[in-house]
């Protein structure tokens, strides 16, 4: 080999390697895509998520970095809406998102044993879940698969804004800056004038799910001073102290809905009557209709902890048969 070319060789390779002000496809991801494609929002292919990809991918990668320099009338902007990445950011993030979904690759392969996908997929969530919440209860096979089912409805739909935030998500994932959370317009000036929630969160009590804040605690202890009206900052609550015991066939234990912790946020016309009858007994609830965003689950999973802290619902123990009626703790 000559001088020569072996310099031409290495001019080459200089050319190749990125400007320094270049963002790696996982930051641009970050603050350009994830916007949208963290949630699945107005119907965005969810990152990590096999099944959004898979039928992507089968018209080839190509045609994909085309999608994403030059937007889809289906809602995909431009260069996810940023004129101001070059296009190689832009692929970067692609080949990022891409990377998550190494599965998808074989859609053929996936198609044809959809059962273990759907177990693969299962697996990541877990191995998520592992990895993510060391502290979470393991979650009792019975629902895991109700949830997997339920994944599976959102996927159908996934521009149902109520889809969000069903999992528990990973950390990295959770209490984003207002922009970047996928719920409110980053192209709103307001959205950019609101406190990052690891900021405002931070003096108040813990918990270990949802968004990791012990609301009713925080209350409690004052450390909220909520407004109940919009106009009349002197509005008191309608407190309501009646707890409803929910019997739960099998070993679970029963379910205990507080009005008093609901109604020190919530006016009763928020569930009285289109989400329950106001009368013990008068609605059929299950697991199945919360987990799928029903009952309880209008909030819990969405504004109030998720459907994974068991025992905040299910917390009174079953009366034991051996136990002597004289000793019923009179109520
Ligand atoms: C404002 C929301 C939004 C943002 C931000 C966004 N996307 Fe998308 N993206 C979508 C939607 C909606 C779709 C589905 C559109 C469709 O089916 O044609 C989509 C689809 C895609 C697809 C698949 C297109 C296809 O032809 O199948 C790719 C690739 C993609 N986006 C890449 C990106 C990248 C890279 C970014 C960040 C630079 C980004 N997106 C930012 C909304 C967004
Ligand atoms: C977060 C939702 C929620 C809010 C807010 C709420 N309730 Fe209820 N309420 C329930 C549920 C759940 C039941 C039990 C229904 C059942 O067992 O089928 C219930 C039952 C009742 C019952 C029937 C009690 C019985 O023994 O039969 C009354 C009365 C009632 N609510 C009144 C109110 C009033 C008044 C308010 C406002 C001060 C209010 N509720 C706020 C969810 C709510
Ligand atoms: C309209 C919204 C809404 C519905 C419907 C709802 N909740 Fe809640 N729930 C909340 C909010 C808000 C809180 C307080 C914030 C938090 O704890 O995450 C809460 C808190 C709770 C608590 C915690 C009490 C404590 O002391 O920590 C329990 C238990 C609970 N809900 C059970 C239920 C059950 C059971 C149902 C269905 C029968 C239900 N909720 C339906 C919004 C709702
Ligand atoms: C937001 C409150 C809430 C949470 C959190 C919750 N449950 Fe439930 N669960 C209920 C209610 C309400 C019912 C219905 C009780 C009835 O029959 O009236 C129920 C019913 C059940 C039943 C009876 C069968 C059925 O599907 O109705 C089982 C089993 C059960 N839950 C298991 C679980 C497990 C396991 C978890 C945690 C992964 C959990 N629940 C978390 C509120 C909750």
């Amino acid at each position: 080999m000559t001088m020569i070319s072996r310099m031409a060789f290495l001019v080459l390779a200089l050319a190749a390697v990125p400007a320094a002000a270049e963002q790696s496809g996982k930051d641009v991801y970050g603050k350009v895509c994830a916007t949208c494609h963290a949630s699945g929002l107005a119907g965005a292919p969810r990152y990590g998520n096999a099944g959004d990809w898979a039928p992507r991918v089968a018209g080839g990668v190509a045609r994909l970095y085309q999608s994403a320099l030059n937007g889809t009338p289906k809602g995909m902007p431009a260069k996810g809406g940023n004129l101001a990445l070059s296009d190689a950011e832009a692929k970067g993030a692609v080949d990022f998102m891409l990377a998550a979904v190494k599965d998808a690759a074989r859609p053929a392969a996936a198609q044809a044993e959809p059962k273990k996908a759907e177990a693969r997929k299962d697996e990541a969530r877990k191995a998520d879940t592992a990895k993510d919440e060391p502290k979470a209860a393991p979650v009792p096979a019975a629902v895991a698969t109700t949830s997997a089912a339920t994944t599976e409805v959102a996927a159908a739909a996934p521009a149902d804004v109520n889809s969000f935030n069903r999992l528990l998500k990973p950390v990295s994932k959770r209490n984003l800056p207002p922009p970047e959370d996928g719920i409110h317009d980053p192209s709103s000036d307001g959205t950019h004038a609101l406190q990052p929630p690891l900021t405002a969160f931070g003096p108040l009590p813990k918990s270990n799910a949802g968004n990791r804040i012990n609301w009713v605690e925080a209350l409690n202890q004052k450390k909220l001073n909520p407004r109940y009206d919009r106009l009349d900052p002197k509005a008191e609550p309608v407190v309501m102290d009646l707890n409803i015991v929910r019997e739960v066939k099998g070993s679970m234990p029963d379910v205990v809905y507080p009005h008093k912790q609901h109604t020190e946020w919530l006016d009763c016309s928020n569930c009285h009557p289109a989400i329950f009858i106001p009368q013990k007994g008068a609605n059929s609830i299950s697991m199945a209709a919360i987990l799928m965003g029903e009952k309880c689950g209008v909030c819990h999973g969405k504004v109030a902890f998720p459907v994974s802290e068991c025992r905040n619902c299910h917390s009174k123990k079953k009366e034991l048969a051996v136990r002597p009626a004289a000793a019923e703790p009179a109520k």
